[in-house]
């Protein structure tokens, strides 16, 4: 990597401020799953010399207090998982925050509250996001980005710190993260498969336009398949496509008519009656019926798919096949995490539901990398960088 990480400053003694990324999914207050929270052990331990104070987003509170959306429970589970108090800031910014640190020794850690409970945290006006930047950058001498599931996002708490403080510099997790798509991001295109779900094409289209034309084979699944369907002028039934996405779907196949013949559409679904008894059956994409609900990628497509996946040299996916969650849609998705699992090449996971898939099959020892960012690893592969590492020192 060419920016700086931890390793390259002796940031021993000094107040760092550290950008985590603890936006883990919470339900009834309490952590459901605390992957985020270990991710960034390496660097908290690392640092355990210095004084740190742990920032970091939750959900999207829009500039808003939202109790629900409160960064305690996480403080209890890094408390929990260090084996060591780490006190709970009720705010951000301002005097509980400079009178917390002034009380801290080397080796403290306290975590603030959520940054995005103030708007300055997203504020596309440049001058309020710096003002608040500022502020959060305060009570701290040097920075640590070990956000990487952030690193997408120009913010206050990723970005704009980094104009205040010095050194900046790259945590152990954004440090291995991008080591790992970087050398996925050069993949030869020879035995490249890429293999793209989820719901909306809106997310995917960046991705699309830069991995199609370097990779063997893109393998489409996911709700955002019906909406490839509907620009080809198929029935598409009830099955999931938001009003214009279909404009979307065509748009991006007009621009990649030059490698389309790369991009992999499903050849059978998995689909239900949801017009009458709620029965499912499996269908050619031609054949999806009125009152009928596409929901999965049908078996044939499944073990297509698998086999492309477990013969490639490189694999990157994000995204599920199907309604994952809801059985038997999610026998698409399971299939392509089992033969992530036996594929010998270099393989990686960026993100959410193929991720939970994975970790459901206890697959997660056979993934070269699974990266703890949905959205940062689909931009890092889109752009080859992100705004959140550019920002730190170089090497
Ligand atoms: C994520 O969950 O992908 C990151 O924490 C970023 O969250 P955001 O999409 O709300 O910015």
């Amino acid at each position: 990597m060419h920016k700086k990480t931890i390793n390259d400053v002796d940031l021993k003694g000094k107040t760092v401020l550290v950008r985590v990324d603890f936006n883990v999914p919470l339900e009834n207050g309490r952590i459901t799953d605390a992957t985020r929270i270990s991710a960034a052990l390496p660097t908290i331990k690392a640092l355990s010399g210095s004084k740190l104070i742990l920032c970091s987003h939750l959900g999207r509170p829009e500039g808003k207090r939202n109790p629900e959306e409160s960064l305690a429970p996480c403080a209890v589970r890094l408390a929990e998982l260090l084996g060591k108090d780490v006190p709970f800031i009720d705010d951000c910014i301002g005097d509980k925050v400079a009178a917390a640190v002034a009380n801290m020794k080397a080796g403290d850690v306290i975590l603030l509250e959520n940054t995005r409970f103030y708007p300055g945290e997203e504020s596309k006006d440049k001058e309020q996001m710096l003002a608040f930047a500022k502020e959060l950058a305060a009570p701290a001498e040097a920075f640590v980005n070990d956000a990487f599931g952030s690193s997408h996002r120009k913010h206050a708490s990723v970005y704009g710190v980094t104009q205040f403080l010095s050194p900046c510099v790259a945590g152990l997790l954004v440090e291995k993260e991008v080591s790992m798509l970087q050398k996925l991001y050069n993949s030869p295109q020879d035995g490249f498969i890429v293999v793209l779900g989820g719901k909306k094409v809106k997310d995917k289209i960046g991705v699309i336009k830069s991995l199609l034309p370097r990779c063997e084979k893109m393998l489409i699944g996911g709700a955002m398949t019906y909406s490839f369907f509907k620009a080809k002028g198929y029935e598409i039934g009830s099955s999931y496509c938001p009003e214009g996405s279909e404009t979307l779907a065509q748009e991006v196949m007009d621009a990649m008519k030059d490698h389309l013949d790369k991009m992999i559409l499903p050849q059978d679904v998995n689909m239900q009656n949801v017009a009458g008894d709620h029965s499912t059956k499996y269908a050619a994409p031609t054949a999806i019926e009125p009152g009928w609900d596409a929901q999965d990628i049908g078996p044939e497509t499944a073990k297509m798919y698998a086999d492309l996946v477990r013969a490639a040299k490189t694999v990157f996916w994000n995204g599920p096949m199907g309604h994952f969650e809801v059985k038997p849609f999610d026998q698409g998705t399971l299939e392509v995490a089992k033969a992530m699992g036996e594929c010998p090449g270099f393989n990686v996971i960026g993100g959410g539901d193929s991720v939970a898939a994975v970790t459901q099959m206890h697959l997660e020892d056979k993934i070269d990398h699974v990266s703890t960012g949905g959205g940062a690893s689909l931009e890092y592969l889109e752009n080859g960088s992100l705004p959140g590492v550019d920002a730190l020192d170089e090497k």
